[in-house]
């Protein structure tokens, strides 16, 4: 068994803080990994830092008027002090941006290019005339030639989600200037994906098969079954590392180029003067941990780069993790529906276990999961304080009831032992195969564990019982060496919770074992319970950063409003306007007569799809011919944030004419 472990979490993107989605994803699960194995003695290098580099980055540095430089600073800091502040244990964690970072890439680079690694592909690629510069994918929109979203960038549609290449967007144009991209001849250099295929990744991931997860392997898997193409690993544009090569001038590396040399980076600046046993020899086990959008980064591209440089290390391990929803929903950034580390934070300064609980047991390790603050709330209340919290608490209490929070001289129940045993047994195998999601229930076995001993054995009628001096001390004696391992352990799963636990016991760290004689702290909480309304409160706010910051119309009075004739309806025929893109034509039936109206929804309905449903209709809006048809009232529609619209329909069963009032 390898005794030094290499541990990276993907390099949180500085281009905004970081929210719950990103730790659950790597951030976490790394952290538990390496503490468990720190205190286990093994040798651990944990490694991080932020991504820097890259397109989104200018563009926001753009929009906000100030430099990718500022941009960056900013956001280091507030992912920084965010991640420290919630006990990530890093032991360094650096900046793509640091000059130590640009000359390690560089060197990289340096090495594969001299080796004749790459091949330089010459070809036209859009230009933006205007502003004299290319563009990256993501610096061309226009209309989604799948969904017809007229935000899509060159490389995705985020309303559909759809893969691009800008050639493919309807009316391109630049996002620096708006105007028409044309294309221009440039010179880039590409890794050959496909010759190192061939040579090393077809056997390098087949060496993995039943090593990996399988939804790992099997992603991988199904990209070598496409067949990799080369790829280019230089940009035309001015924020990045530069290229070290002459004939580069004005080009930067591929951010996923430099981004994953962060890792030897950050290894570089934590140990300056034995990086390369780290990297360099195969005694070290290197573990990325990873959302699974990084997953080609991770184990094609970047492997490729250290197998053609020859002289690293390759990844044992990437337990890449599935994603995390908020409330039934994905977690958006445009959207602000995140739940916010910083925020967090703030809002709960002495609740960080709490969350970090809650993460860890809906930990995405095999399938997506979802956050709620309901099954927060559950979980604090019903785990934390009532399982946890709950012995903690009984244990202190008995401790000074009976000995005056004395440790008696006695022996430990050797079953309650034996059982003990056995859940550390499981804790260990768990984290060793990355299932800290069953780590974290096997942990909290220990609780359980306790609180039914306690239960069973019920000091408090043994006491009254009489001359049962020794079994009593037996059992305290038993549930303080299971309080002291809930101590210890807590240090990889609830770090805080660990350092409340040492105030208990009075000791000053789990190196040392409880001794005969020694008086324990004050009993105190280690968690309280949380209350409906903060939760509420929670759920109302992510609610309301959802709705629109449509502004309120002035004030109406009733007769204002009863001017409005509104009846329920029926639609019972549909057609597309000739010639007019967004315009249907519906037939609603009302009850007493029909209605025709021209609504501009084509581009959200299908015709077909619409008939037989139920709407609200306003009846005397005044008659308006639109494409030479008259309408005779206007359908009522729900808009949400993202444009989507929905009818207002009356509910199930509703007559058609009913008055709506
Ligand atoms: N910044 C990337 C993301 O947020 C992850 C980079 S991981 C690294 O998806 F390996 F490239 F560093
Ligand atoms: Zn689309």
């Amino acid at each position: 068994m390898p005794k030094r472990h290499l541990v990276t979490s993907a390099l949180p993107y500085a281009n905004g803080p970081i929210h719950i989605g990103h730790l659950v994803g790597c951030l976490l699960p790394a952290d538990l990994y390496s503490r468990y194995l720190r205190m286990q003695d093994e040798e651990v290098l944990f490694v991080c830092g932020t991504d820097e580099h890259g397109v989104p980055i200018t563009l926001k540095a753009k929009k906000e008027g100030k430099t990718p430089q500022q941009v960056v600073d900013e956001n280091h800091k507030i992912i920084k002090d965010a991640l420290v502040n919630f006990g990530i244990s890093f032991d360094h964690f650096s900046r793509t941006t640091n000059s130590e970072h640009h000359k390690t890439a560089s060197d990289f680079f340096e090495v594969l290019y001299k080796k004749g690694v790459f091949i330089e592909v010459r070809n036209e690629q859009l230009f933006d005339p205007k502003a004299k510069q290319f563009l990256a994918d993501r610096y061309i929109s226009g209309e989604c030639p799948n969904c017809g979203y007229d935000k899509a960038y060159g490389d995705q549609c985020e309303n559909c989600g759809k893969t691009l290449s800008p050639q493919e967007l309807i009316n391109p144009k630049s996002a620096l200037t708006g105007e028409e991209p044309i294309l221009k001849e440039t010179l880039n250099w590409y890794l050959p994906l496909d010759r190192i295929q061939e040579e090393f990744l077809n056997d390098f991931i087949e060496s993995k098969k039943g090593k990996w997860r399988s939804t790992v392997y099997g992603q991988c898997k199904s990209w070598l079954n496409e067949g990799l193409r080369p790829r280019a690993m230089t940009r035309d544009l001015d924020w990045g590392v530069k290229v070290p090569i002459e004939s580069a001038e004005g080009k930067v590396m591929y951010v996923w180029f430099d981004a994953p040399i962060g890792y030897i980076t950050a290894t570089k600046e934590a140990r300056p003067n034995d990086w390369e046993r780290w990297w360099k020899d195969n005694d070290t086990e290197l573990t990325h941990f990873l959302g699974k959008d990084n997953i080609v980064f991770h184990c094609i591209i970047f492997p490729a780069m250290l197998h053609e440089h020859g002289e690293f290390i390759l990844p044992t391990q990437v337990p890449a993790n599935e994603f995390l929803n908020l409330e039934g929903e994905k977690i958006s950034t445009s959207r602000d529906h995140a739940i916010w580390l910083h925020d967090y934070i703030d809002e709960f300064p002495d609740k960080l276990d709490e969350l970090r609980y809650t993460l860890t047991s809906i930990m995405p390790e095999t399938k997506d999961a979802d956050f709620t603050w309901n099954d927060f709330q559950a979980r604090v209340n019903n785990e934390l304080v009532a399982i946890l919290g709950n012995f903690v608490n009984r244990v202190m209490v008995l401790s000074h009831k009976f000995h005056k929070g004395v440790i008696q001289s006695a022996d430990l129940d050797a079953d309650l032992q034996s059982k003990l045993n056995s859940i550390l047994t499981k804790i260990d195998s768990s984290v060793r195969k990355n299932s800290q999601r069953e780590a974290n229930e096997f942990f909290m076995e220990i609780a359980r564990l306790g609180n039914k001993y306690l239960q069973d054995q019920a000091p408090w009628h043994l006491a009254k019982e009489g001359d049962n001096e020794a079994e009593i001390a037996v059992c305290m004696r038993s549930c303080q060496e299971l309080l002291f391992s809930l101590g210890k352990y807590s240090q990889v799963f609830l770090p805080k919770t660990a350092d409340k636990i040492l105030k208990l016991l009075n000791i000053n760290d789990y190196r040392t074992s409880l001794m005969d004689g020694h008086r324990l702290g004050e009993a105190s909480l280690l968690f309280e319970r949380i209350d409906d309304d903060v939760i509420e409160r929670q759920r109302d706010k992510l609610k309301n950063k959802n709705q629109p910051k449509t502004p309120f119309k002035p004030m109406i009075n009733y007769e204002d409003f009863s001017k409005l004739d509104l009846r329920s309806g029926i639609i019972k025929a549909a057609s597309k306007v000739e010639k007019a893109d967004k315009l249907l034509k519906i037939t609603v039936d009302i009850g007493s007569e029909e209605r025709t109206v021209v609504s501009g929804i084509a581009e959200h309905f299908q015709a077909d799809d619409i008939i037989g449903k139920q709407v609200c209709l306003l009846v005397n809006l005044e008659p308006r011919k639109l494409r030479g048809i008259e309408s005779e009232g206007m359908i009522l529609m729900a808009e949400d944030a993202e444009g989507q619209l929905k009818f207002v329909s009356p509910e199930e069963g509703t007559s058609a004419g009913s008055v709506i009032s």
